[in-house]
């Protein structure tokens, strides 16, 4: 199977996807592409010797069709089985999601369907959560909302921030992400948790 992954950043749930596939064989990465031309996955990927590319989001303005446009190009070019959204920050058009549907996973920071959207560790803490995690899902057009193929979950402390606990909860989406793409991958569809 063939994986391509979208990043905007840091890329270290697109880093664990690609050491995972790697190391166990079960699938390539065939394109690690970002919207940030700063991102430093992009480095990363590039080291690990997989074939990366760059759309800068800010030269299309508003014109989201005009930038996804662009993003197909190397995209369809690796003609992925899957899309791995990881730490990805643009919203994807429905007409862009619907190219992919059903083999377009992403990662989100929360326990879906709680907080959706950004800011979720600061959401989770202000509402007194005991607990907290991170949810891959199958993306569908409406933002983080399509099935839940995996969650894994971690206890809040009382002395927590948004970025101890974010460091916390990305740990385990560094556990979860590869363990569901191995299923995904295999034609699993059931949920895992952790
Ligand atoms: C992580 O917090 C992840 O939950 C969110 O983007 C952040 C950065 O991820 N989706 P990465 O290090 O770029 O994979």
């Amino acid at each position: 199977k063939r994986i391509a992954i979208l990043i905007s950043g840091g890329g270290s749930n697109m880093l664990r996807l690609v050491e995972d596939m790697q190391t166990l064989g079960y699938a390539a990465p065939v394109l690690v592409a970002s919207n940030d031309p700063s991102a430093a996955g992009i480095a990363h990927a590039g080291r690990l010797g997989v074939p990366t590319a760059v759309i800068d989001h800010r030269l299309f303005g508003k014109d989201r069709a005009a930038f996804e446009a662009e993003l197909l190009k190397p995209l369809l070019a690796a003609a992925p089985d899957v899309v791995c959204l990881a730490g990805f920050m643009r919203v994807l058009t429905p007409d862009f999601v619907r190219r992919f549907e059903g083999r377009m996973l992403n990662i989100h920071p929360s326990l879906l369907p709680k907080y959706p959207g950004l800011h979720t560790h600061q959401r989770a803490l202000e509402a007194g959560d005991p607990e907290a995690g991170c949810t891959v899902h199958e993306v569908t057009p409406v933002l983080d909302d399509g099935p839940i193929l995996g969650q894994a979950r971690v206890p809040v402390a009382p002395d927590d921030s948004a970025e101890s606990l974010a460091a916390r909860v990305l740990v385990q989406e560094h556990r979860l992400y590869p363990a569901v793409l191995r299923r995904f991958v295999a034609g699993t569809r059931t949920r895992l948790d952790l």
